[in-house]
């Protein structure tokens, strides 16, 4: 132990530290809580809080979702009866124009009907795409009122349709063994019998890509969920929108497959080797 100091202060000068951050803050608080605008500013925290709290906790308003589908399938059925019924039939029974519309699902609807495919107009082989007739919101009551016809394949989520989750090189195998028959090893299209033709797939939504699968317009087959599973036709989407940023490299020749390919071969490979016969020939010589 160290004898008390000599000399030293018995009663040490109290420590002369500055003043702490926190005493500022308090002393500040002190002075402030006297202020006349204290009272309306905790007031306003106050109801800032309240209003956050019920924005979290409220219930979502599920009973105006329903209302607003009872109206769409109303004014989907008015829609119908002015632009499609002459063809389907008041009912959407089908008629000997054109076929029934029950059990065919809101995804065939939209695919038809957002593609300018539907309302038909002129007679042919296919019917074709054309600029869009009816908006967003009004395909989306056509869709709703054939859909409360008979279940049928629905509007996939965009997270069923999202590129980026599906795996390409599972997609190629797919649409190698599925799809390229008709529309080409990368999507380019071809024509089949009877005037009718698989259309080239690189300007089509995904949306679109997976309603075609799910509905199979006219002469293309269904690939229902047994068949091609909702994850596998991601994985499509995502092979067929890889194939359009180019990405696969050199050129594509149109994409047009063995037959442009060869006469490529044909034409310049060729005539490099006659190019270089007749260099050697003039050598020689
Ligand atoms: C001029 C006649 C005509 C009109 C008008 C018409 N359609 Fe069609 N629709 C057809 C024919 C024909 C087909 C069958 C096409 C085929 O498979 O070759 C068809 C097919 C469809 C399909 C596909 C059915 C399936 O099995 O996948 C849907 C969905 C459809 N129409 C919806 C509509 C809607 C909605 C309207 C009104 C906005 C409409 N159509 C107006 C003639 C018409
Ligand atoms: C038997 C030939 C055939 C096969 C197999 C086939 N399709 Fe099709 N596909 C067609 C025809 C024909 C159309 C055009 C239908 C129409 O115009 O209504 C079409 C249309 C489409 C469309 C819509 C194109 C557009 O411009 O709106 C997409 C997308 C599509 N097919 C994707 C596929 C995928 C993916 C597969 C494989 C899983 C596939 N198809 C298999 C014949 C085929």
């Amino acid at each position: 132990m160290t004898p008390p100091r000599v000399g030293a202060d018995a009663d040490p000068e109290p420590l002369h530290h500055p003043p702490r951050d926190e005493d500022i803050f308090v002393k500040a608080l002190a002075a402030r809580r006297h202020h006349r605008a204290a009272p309306v500013v905790l007031m306003l925290l106050a109801l800032l809080l309240t209003g956050g709290v019920y924005a979290v906790l409220a219930p979502s308003s599920a009973t105006a979702d329903t209302a607003s589908t009872a109206n769409d399938v109303e004014e989907g059925e008015r829609l119908f009866q002015a632009n499609c019924a002459t063809c389907h039939g008041p009912d959407a029974e089908g008629t000997s124009e054109a076929p029934s519309l029950v059990g065919v699902g809101a995804a065939a609807v939209d695919f038809q009907v957002s593609t300018g495919r539907m309302p038909m107009q002129a007679n042919g082989p296919q019917a074709l795409q054309k600029p869009r007739q009816m908006d967003e919101e009004q395909t989306a009551q056509l869709a709703a009122y054939v859909a409360s016809l008979g279940p049928g394949p629905e509007i996939p989520t965009d997270e069923m349709v999202d590129a980026e989750a599906g795996d390409a090189s599972n997609g190629a195998l797919i649409f190698r063994t599925n799809c390229a028959m008709c529309h080409n090893a990368v999507g380019a299209g071809g024509a089949l019998s009877e005037g009718k033709f698989a259309p080239a797939l690189y300007d089509v939504s995904e949306r679109n890509i997976y309603q075609a699968m799910a509905t199979g317009p006219q002469s293309m087959p269904v690939f229902n969920d047994a068949t091609i599973t909702p994850d596998e036709k991601r994985d499509v989407i995502a092979y067929l929108v890889e194939q359009r940023d180019g990405s696969a490299g050199g050129l594509s020749l149109g994409s047009l497959g063995p037959v442009s390919e060869g006469l490529w071969a044909w034409v310049v490979g060729l005539g490099l080797m006659i190019g270089a016969a007749v260099w050697i020939g003039a050598k020689s010589s």
